[in-house]
């Protein structure tokens, strides 16, 4: 099994080396080779995305990616920006199938910043089309307008092809869970969304055994923080996911919990906590690593055919958490704080 190990930036470096760390205790045979990316990739080659980093991760089995981007290279033209190396993977990769799961941990009912009783026992699939939408879509840019200043543009939009397949992602996965599905789009304002409704409509009535309904995106976000255990599944747009993906974090009482797996039509994937590079406290020895450790075990599950592993190393976070162990983004009162080196090592004890 050949793993990319793609660190990147920030904290990046720090919870990739504590997640291999935590691989290497499962027993298996893992090749590791790393590569620099983000702006350890513009530092190595002079851009983000440098071309061995992205044949390592063609030819890998899959790929362990850390977290890109650094405030020192804000004023970079586009093109070189951190941000650049992860678009241009799952770009190059068709990584179109981003699952970002958010389940509620009871242990850290206390740490999320809603109740405890409106977030126990969540468990939401969100479901986030990764390569198409306003991220990719052209033209994009910024040009001289006719009224004087300049002006900045980009294009939403997807095809039925693109649309067609994420939602046949959501209604599988929705079947080995609660076999129901939302769509959350912007239906009555964007055509790009009308499209979306119409399409997903369509394929639902393959999967008659899927309750399918529809929510605009602005209600959805509300919902997620009024009433969360209504969701099953939730499948929507890249820009759509980018958001409410980061607002289901907090529900599970840290964005340092969420891992996430992008996959391609043959479960060819990589896997990335959702969390970014979060240079405010890189280097300092406290992010949690729990996310990556997590999206390992997604690694596991759905490129490396090691579904028992996967859940072996589930269950030691779980068990690591009850034993009360916190990282300082999930700690409360009567708890034991750790450093990200301590939690990780508390994990693979417990394996
Ligand atoms: C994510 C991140 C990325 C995105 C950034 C780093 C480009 O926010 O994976 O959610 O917007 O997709
Ligand atoms: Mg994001």
């Amino acid at each position: 099994m050949k793993i990319a190990v793609l660190p990147g930036d920030g904290i990046g470096k720090e919870i990739i080396a504590e997640t291999l760390k935590v691989l290497g205790r499962l027993g298996l045979k893992f090749e590791f080779e790393e590569a620099p990316v983000g702006g350890a990739g513009y530092e190595a080659s002079g851009h983000p995305l440098p071309q061995k980093t992205l044949a390592l991760a063609k030819q890998a089995d899959a790929i362990l990616f850390g977290s890109v981007g650094d405030p020192k290279y804000d004023n970079l033209e586009s093109s070189r920006r951190p941000e650049q190396a992860i678009l241009g993977l799952r770009k190059e990769l068709a990584l179109f199938a981003n699952l970002r799961p958010a389940q509620d941990y009871e242990e850290l009912a206390d740490a999320s910043s809603l109740r405890p009783e409106v977030v126990a026992g969540l468990d939401i699939l969100i479901v986030r089309e990764l390569t198409g939408d306003i991220y990719f879509g052209e033209p994009k840019g910024i040009r001289q307008h006719a009224t004087g200043g300049r002006e900045g543009f980009d294009t939403m939009r997807y095809t039925e092809a693109e649309i067609r397949r994420i939602a046949r992602v959501a209604f599988e996965a929705a079947r080995k869970r609660g076999k129901k599905v939302c769509s959350v789009d912007k239906a009555n304002v964007l055509e790009t969304s009308r499209l979306w409704r119409e399409i997903v409509t369509q394929e639902s009535k393959q999967f008659g055994d899927i309750e399918l309904s529809h929510m605009y995106v602005d209600n959805c976000a509300m919902q997620l923080v009024r009433n969360p255990k209504q969701f099953d599944v939730i499948v929507t747009g890249n820009l759509f996911g980018d958001i409410l993906s980061d607002e289901a974090s907090m529900l599970t009482g840290s964005i340092g919990m969420l891992p996430s797996a992008s996959l391609d039509a043959n479960n060819k994937g990589l896997y990335e906590p959702i969390h970014g590079s979060a240079p405010d406290i890189a280097g300092k020895g406290v992010a949690n690593p729990l996310a990556t450790i997590l999206s390992a075990a997604l690694m596991l599950r759905h490129s490396l055919n090691q579904g028992a592993a996967a859940q072996r190393l589930e269950r030691a976070v779980k068990q690591t958490l009850r034993d009360g162990y916190r990282t300082a983004d999930i700690y409360t009162a009567g708890t034991r704080k750790v450093s990200t080196a301590e939690m990780a090592k508390a994990v693979a004890e417990r394996l």
